[in-house]
C-alpha cells in the first residue's frame, strides 16, 4: 500500500517485525525524540524539520529519505529529471498485480428500479460491468471513530483509510459511463485526497460547500462549517445537467432576503435563484421521527437536488454505502433505476423501499417549495412586512405597457 503519514511507515515496520510501540518510542527517546514528536506524524505527509529527527526516522525505517519518499507515493522535486529519463525501466521494474476474481453476488433485495446488495462494496463493485452507471453518489465513513454495524471500521489509519478510498474509487469511476458524473461527500480533510486522485482520471467539475449545522469548535483552527462534496465527470463534459433553481433566502422571522440582490430584482427568475456551490439550505436528518435508523443519514433534499441535477428518468444511479437507503429511495421516487450494496444492516434500507409513503410525502412537499422565488408562507410574510413579491413586478410590467399608451402611473417604492 501507499503510505501517506511517516508515522504509518514506522508503524508498519513495527508490526512487520513483531515489535512493540514501546521500543519503538524508546528507539527515538534514545536520540532525544519525545514522543509527542511521532505522534504528530501521524496526520502529517510531510517530513519533519528537525534534521537530527529526519536522520534518526530514516535509521529506523533502514531507508534513505528519497526511499521514504518513493513510499509515500512522491518522487522530490529534485529527481523529477531521473525519474522521467529512466520510465521504461521503472515500469519495467514494477510488476502487475493480479486482478481478484469477481464474486457473483445475489440481490439481497430486488424490484422494478433497482438492486441492493448485502456485502463489502469493492467486492459487489468487481462483479459490475464497466460504463453500467450514469451518477455514482457516495458517502463513506468519514473515518472519525463513529461505530457502525459490526465488521466496519471507523478508525483506520491515514494511510489504511485514503488507500481504501483509492479502491473504492477507483472501480466506481470504471463503472460511470463516459459523461457520467460522480459525487462524494466527506469532511473537507479528505476531499482533499479523493479530488486529486479523482482528477488523474476524470474531469473536475464542482466542488460543493455543504452548510453543517451546530459543530463543535476545534482548538486552534477556524470553526468547522462545512462537508464537502466533490464532483468529477468522466471524459470532458457532462451528459446531463438539469439546471436547478431554489427560492431566495429570507429572514424566517420578517421574510426580508438575507443577501442584497441591489437593483435586480425585477430582473430575477420568478422561478427561482440559480444553485451556487454553496449549499446552505441542506439540514441534518436529526429527529427522530424523521430518521430511518441510529446512524447518519443524508437528508432526501441533499441527494434530490443531486439526482435531479445530474440524471433523467430512467438512468442508473449507484451509491456503494447504502445506510439508510437515501440515494435508493430517491432515485426510485424520481423514477430513475438504482444499484446499491451496504456492509451492515440492509433490512432497514429493504423496509424503507418497501414503505417509502413517508419519503414520497416529504419528498413532494421540497418539491413544491423549489421552482419558485418565494414559497406561499414567504409571500404572506413579505407582504404583511411591505417587501417586494414577484406579483409586485409582474404589476409593474403591466403598469409600464398602459403608461406607454398615455393611460396611467403608479409608484412603487424600490
Ligand atoms: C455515512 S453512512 C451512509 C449514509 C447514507 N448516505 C444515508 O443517507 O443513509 C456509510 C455507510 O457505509 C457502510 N459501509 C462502510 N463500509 C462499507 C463497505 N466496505 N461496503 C459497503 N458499505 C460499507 C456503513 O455500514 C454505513 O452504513
Amino acid at each position: 500500500m501507499q503510505f501517506f503519514s511517516i508515522y504509518d511507515l514506522l508503524l508498519s515496520k513495527v508490526q512487520r517485525e513483531n515489535k512493540s510501540l514501546e521500543s519503538m518510542y524508546s528507539f527515538f527517546k534514545a536520540r532525544k525524540i519525545k514522543k509527542g514528536q511521532i505522534d504528530e506524524l501521524q496526520q502529517t505527509s510531510f517530513f519533519p524539520e528537525d534534521k537530527s529527527f529526519r536522520t534518526a526516522l530514516c535509521d529506523f525505517l533502514d531507508m534513505t529519505e528519497l526511499e521514504i519518499n518513493l513510499a509515500m507515493g512522491k518522487v522530490p522535486a529534485l529527481y523529477r529529471d531521473s525519474y522521467f529519463q529512466n520510465i521504461k525501466e521503472i515500469a519495467r521494474l514494477l510488476s502487475k498485480r493480479e486482478d481478484n476474481a469477481a464474486t457473483d453476488f445475489s440481490p439481497y433485495y430486488k424490484n422494478k428500479y433497482g438492486q441492493l446488495y448485502h456485502g463489502d462494496c469493492v467486492e459487489i463493485m468487481r462483479g459490475l460491468p464497466d460504463a453500467c452507471v450514469d451518477l455514482v453518489f457516495a458517502d463513506p465513513p468519514f473515518n472519525i471513530g463513529k461505530t457502525y454495524d459490526p465488521g466496519i471500521d471507523d478508525s483506520l489509519t491515514m494511510s489504511q483509510y485514503i488507500n481504501w478510498m483509492y479502491v473504492w474509487l477507483d472501480e466506481c469511476v470504471r463503472l460511470l459511463k463516459p459523461g457520467g458524473r460522480i459525487y462524494v461527500y466527506n469532511l473537507p480533510k479528505w476531499c482533499v485526497y479523493i479530488a486529486s486522485h479523482l482528477g488523474e482520471s476524470l474531469t473536475f467539475w464542482d466542488w460543493i460547500a455543504i452548510d453543517m449545522k451546530c459543530n463543535l469548535p476545534i482548538q486552534k483552527r477556524l470553526y468547522p462549517s462545512h462537508y464537502g462534496l466533490v464532483s468529477f465527470v468522466k471524459g470532458t463534459k457532462a451528459t446531463t445537467y438539469n439546471n436547478q433553481r431554489i427560492p431566495l433566502q429570507v429572514c424566517r422571522h420578517c421574510g426580508g432576503e438575507i443577501k442584497d440582490y441591489g437593483g435586480y430584482k425585477n430582473k430575477m427568475n420568478p422561478k427561482g435563484v440559480n444553485v451556487s456551490d454553496v449549499w446552505t439550505d441542506i439540514y441534518p436528518v436529526r429527529h427522530k421521527n424523521s430518521k430511518n435508523r441510529k446512524f447518519n443519514e443524508l437528508s432526501i433534499k441533499l441527494l434530490d437536488r443531486i439526482i435531479s441535477m445530474s440524471t433523467n428518468e430512467g438512468d442508473v444511479v449507484f451509491d456503494p454505502f447504502g445506510g439508510s437507503g437515501t440515494t435508493y429511495v430517491v432515485a426510485q421516487l424520481l423514477k430513475r433505476k438504482w444499484l446499491g450494496c451496504e456492509l451492515g444492516d440492509c433490512e432497514n434500507i429493504k423496509n424503507r423501499l418497501l414503505n417509502h409513503e413517508k419519503d414520497s410525502e416529504l419528498l413532494k412537499k421540497l418539491q413544491e417549495e423549489t421552482g419558485c422565488l418565494f414559497i406561499e408562507k414567504t409571500i404572506g410574510l413579505r407582504k404583511k412586512n411591505g417587501f417586494w413579491t414577484c406579483d409586485d413586478f409582474s404589476e409593474r410590467e403591466k403598469n409600464k405597457n398602459k403608461m406607454e399608451d398615455g393611460q396611467i402611473s403608479l409608484n412603487f417604492g424600490s
